[in-house]
């Protein structure tokens, strides 16, 4: 830039009929490429976004093919993929686009000059210019000017458009990590509120959550004010279709809310990834799903490289063992279709048990299974780390909640001790 004020300084002062061809062209050209940086920040963002949502579907769908086969689901997921890379390849072209048009106007700003000096040179000789002062303008616009904007261009080029919005999107990326776990606090008090409880984000929060299943639709939920904090359990109950697993789902952020606010430990669950979202709360949904394959697969997944002795564990802390002695052990063959529903729940349940995440949500997983079982899987997920949501239908379970929330048709109220 002070390379473009000298020019215009030096020939204001050397050749003032030669300043307007001279010094507009490379002006506007400099005002242009400003002008156009904001909208192609905005493409590189779109690019960047775009790249990684292809990167994450292509890595989701690679690594559940056998899931995806035992769905039958292979079209819809090369699909999506494929929608992936349509979009990644828009926005490629979008931001191609912007900067050749960048630099063509850079181009006719440096070459501009050149051609507009040359082409009225005879008139501006007639006028009264000196050569002398010509080629000081000539010489001006070759030795200074255009190696000034070339080195302006290429300094604030592609390169550093990625960079620097390389540089925001890290910073938005560490604004949306999980919590870091407190230090330890000192007992002074017993009595306190354990210190992980005041400054850890809670596990889950809903804030004033509307949802309608499509535009026009009378709302499933409506203003729903929700916390629920590490230890802490909270049943859902309610009448059939008044909206338990659609909250469900909105909670476990795969449903996103009309309006309000989802936060899983204090991150928006709507600008989670899949595997981030995975990282701070299981689900398991009314329907479990199982797949062909060995028990222990069936159990360990998503997490195929858990312990053998911490999945036997588990097994036992739910009552499940009997289920895989029935079936010849964990390298038994089974499948969808071999197993009575209330075995494919105790399966499911195994799986969330073994999950590391802070929040499980529980779409009535129990209630294909007895009174005693019900009982038993209920203290072991209470007694375990992080927080607890349970859907039910059974008033006995829903009494052994800290909170229960009560739904009827987008009414709610909340009881127990206020989360
Ligand atoms: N995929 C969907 N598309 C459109 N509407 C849906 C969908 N899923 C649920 N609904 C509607 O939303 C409402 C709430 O359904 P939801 O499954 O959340 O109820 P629920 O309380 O879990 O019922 P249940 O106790 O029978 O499991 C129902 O009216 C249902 O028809
Ligand atoms: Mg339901």
């Amino acid at each position: 830039m002070l390379t473009l004020f000298a020019v215009v300084a030096g020939t204001a002062a050397l050749a003032p009929g030669a300043l307007v061809p001279v010094c507009a062209p490379p002006l506007l050209a400099v005002a242009a490429f400003a002008a156009l940086t904001p909208r192609m920040a905005r493409r590189q963002r779109e690019l960047f976004a775009t790249e990684e949502q292809l990167t994450a579907s292509a890595l989701h769908t690679v690594t559940a093919l056998r899931d995806l086969t035992a769905c039958g689901a292979e079209r819809l997921a090369v699909e999506r993929v494929l929608a992936d890379v349509a979009a990644n390849e828009a926005a490629g072209r979008g931001l191609a686009r912007l900067a050749a048009v960048r630099h063509l106007l850079v181009a006719l700003g440096v070459h501009g000059p050149l051609a507009v000096l040359t082409l009225s040179a005879p008139a501006l000789l007639r006028h009264g210019m000196s050569p002398g002062a010509l080629l000081g303008a000539l010489a001006y616009l070759l030795g200074t000017l255009e190696p000034a904007l070339r080195l302006l261009v290429q300094g604030l080029g592609p390169s550093w458009l990625r960079l620097t919005v390389a540089a925001e999107r890290l910073a938005g990326t560490a604004a949306t990590a999980p919590p870091e776990e407190p230090a330890a606090e000192p007992a002074e008090n017993p009595s306190a509120v354990p210190a992980q409880r005041r400054t850890r984000a809670p596990a889950l929060e809903l804030r004033g959550v509307d949802y309608a299943w499509g535009v026009g639709a009378q709302p499933v939920l409506r203003g729903l004010d929700l916390v629920l904090r590490d230890g802490e359990s909270l049943a859902v109950v309610g009448p059939s279709g008044t909206g338990k697993s659609t909250l469900a789902a909105v909670a476990a952020g795969l449903l996103r809310p009309d309006a309000g606010r989802v936060l899983l430990s204090g991150a928006p669950a709507e600008r989670l990834s899949p595997a981030d979202r995975a990282a701070r709360r299981v689900f398991l949904p009314q329907q479990p799903y199982l797949f062909s394959g060995t028990l222990a697969e069936n159990l360990a997944w998503p997490h195929p490289a858990v312990p053998a002795a911490r999945l036997r564990e588990a097994l036992a802390e739910l009552g499940a063992e009997a289920l895989t002695d029935r079936h010849g052990g964990l390298a038994a063959a089974v499948g969808p279709a071999v197993l009575s529903p209330g075995e494919r729940q105790l399966v499911a349940l195994v799986r969330a048990y073994l999950s590391p995440a802070p929040l499980t949500i529980l779409d009535e997983a129990t209630s294909h299974l007895d009174a005693a079982a019900e009982l038993r899987i209920d203290r072991a997920f209470r007694a375990r780390p992080g927080a607890l949501l349970t859907i039910t239908h059974r008033p006995a379970q829903a009494d052994r909640a800290d909170h229960v929330l009560r739904l009827d048709n987008a009414d709610w109220s909340l009881t127990g001790r206020t989360p």
